[in-house]
């Protein structure tokens, strides 16, 4: 294991265990959200399909974003841009502040292999979040549409479960007004992961997004 992998892993396991701190980040979801305890982007939940997605509007708020990262797993993408943001909220930032760890962490996804990394900015800091002093990160605004498609699932998010779950979302938007989301979005979709596939995998604390307007 590299040093840089050693540093990725111990901040993956800095963020399970505040998770674990605040009791359960899966806590009380009773479908509304999976956060437990960590603040969360708010959104309105506009349409819900019982077979399978839901229409989301989402707040814009300021999220911590990485660069587009190339990558061929979705695995060494999401590490590598979570280790790198999450060190603003350690202290990496121009007041040294320290952030409280929010859910969920988003990646954007582009033709299989570039890979965007967003950590939601806490309620405190959104009118005013302090500037960054790297350059591996950057605050931006989201969401990038108005609307979003969602699915929920739960298990370890790789590549080819993303590939599986994107899949049964097309089937499930055919036939309804969505449907020409699905094509729209093919070759470009967000995924939003709630706390560490590590734990509870059966539980379900991942989402996939199609966004639109
Ligand atoms: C990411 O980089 C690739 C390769 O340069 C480019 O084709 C793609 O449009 C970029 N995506 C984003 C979201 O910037
Ligand atoms: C801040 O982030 C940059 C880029 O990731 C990194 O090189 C630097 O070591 C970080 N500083 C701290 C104090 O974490
Ligand atoms: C940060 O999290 C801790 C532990 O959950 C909580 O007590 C504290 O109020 C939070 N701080 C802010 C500013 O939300």
């Amino acid at each position: 294991m590299t040093f840089s992998r050693m540093v990725h892993f111990r901040l993956l396991f800095l963020f399970i265990g505040s998770c674990m701190f605040v009791s359960q980040c899966n806590g009380q979801d009773k479908g509304a959200t999976t956060c437990g305890k960590l603040e969360c982007p708010e959104y309105k939940v506009i349409h819900n399909e019982k077979n399978g997605f839901e229409i989301r509007s989402y707040k814009d708020a300021v999220w911590i974003t990485t660069p587009n990262i190339t990558s061929y797993t979705f695995e060494y993408a999401a590490q590598k841009g979570f280790a790198t943001a999450y060190t603003y909220f350690l202290g990496n930032n121009s007041q040294g502040a320290k952030l409280n760890m929010t859910a969920p962490v988003l990646v954007d996804i582009q033709n299989d292999h570039y890979y965007t990394v967003h950590l939601y900015l806490p309620r405190q800091y959104q009118s005013n979040p302090p500037s960054t002093i790297s350059n591996e990160f950057h605050p931006s605004k989201l969401p990038p549409r108005k609307f979003a498609v969602v699915r929920r699932f739960g298990g370890v998010m790789n590549n080819p479960a993303i590939a599986t779950q994107l899949e049964a979302l097309k089937k499930s938007l055919a036939g309804t007004p969505y449907e020409p989301v699905a094509a729209a979005s093919a070759d470009r979709f967000t995924v939003a992961v709630y706390y560490s596939p590590l734990d509870e995998p059966e539980k379900p604390l991942n989402e996939i997004m199609l966004w639109f307007d």
